[in-house]
């Protein structure tokens, strides 16, 4: 497909069936990932790719204890912004997708972070050319994962991203099309 259709395609995917798919595609959608760009090329990150489920559940068991606790703290506008969104506060995707894969960036390499996000980019379109769902979740901590899956405290887990397909509740919200283009200079108006 087109480079430009994938990219107007891909939306994030909050609800996930548990159709399965071979392991050799998450190898190769993750090594596509490995082709992004990084900071003084030393791509400073790991992927994990986790499909045991006890692991599925703990984990989904954690985000959401954590998310909650995040969401009861939040502000007015993210409430609404999450309820708007039909966000709920159940993580069933950790469960549901086949595989997540948690992307732990190297903290004391150069620009770890920039590189770790262009290397998930790369990931959320290589899954959508295999006509594979994502989500780039971020729970609002995830140091529980060093202990649960063994990262080593040099590196940091920015991002749990469940891959699968998506199942028939699996809504593509419109985006919003504020200006964001300009030539020459910033313009307000
Ligand atoms: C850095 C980052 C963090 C995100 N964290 C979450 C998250 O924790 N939970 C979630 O449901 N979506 C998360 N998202 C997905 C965004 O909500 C989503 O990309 C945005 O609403 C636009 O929708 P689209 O991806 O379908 O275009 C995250 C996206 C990014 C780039």
């Amino acid at each position: 497909m087109n480079l430009y259709t994938l990219m107007k395609n891909r939306r994030s995917i909050r609800h996930f069936s548990d159709k399965k798919f071979p392991r050799k595609t998450i190898e190769l959608v993750l090594n596509a990932g490995l082709l992004a760009p990084s900071g003084a090329d030393k791509k400073p990150y790991v992927y994990i790719i986790i499909d045991d489920p006890v692991l599925k559940e703990k984990i989904k068991d954690r985000c959401e204890e954590i998310d909650k606790r995040l969401f009861a703290n939040s502000e007015g506008w993210f409430k609404k912004w999450m309820l708007e969104k039909q966000i709920s506060l159940e993580k069933n995707f950790l469960v549901d997708a086949p595989y997540l894969v948690v992307v732990a960036g190297e903290t004391n390499k150069p620009y770890w972070l920039e590189s770790t996000w262009l290397s998930i980019a790369y990931i959320v379109l290589a899954a959508e050319n295999e006509k594979l769902a994502t989500l780039t979740y971020t729970p609002g901590e995830m140091d529980f994962l060093h202990d649960l899956i063994e990262i080593p405290f040099n590196f940091e887990p920015v991002v749990i991203i469940p891959i699968g397909y998506p199942s028939k509740r699996a809504s593509k919200i419109n985006k919003n099309n504020k200006k964001k283009i300009f030539f020459n200079r910033y313009d307000s108006d």
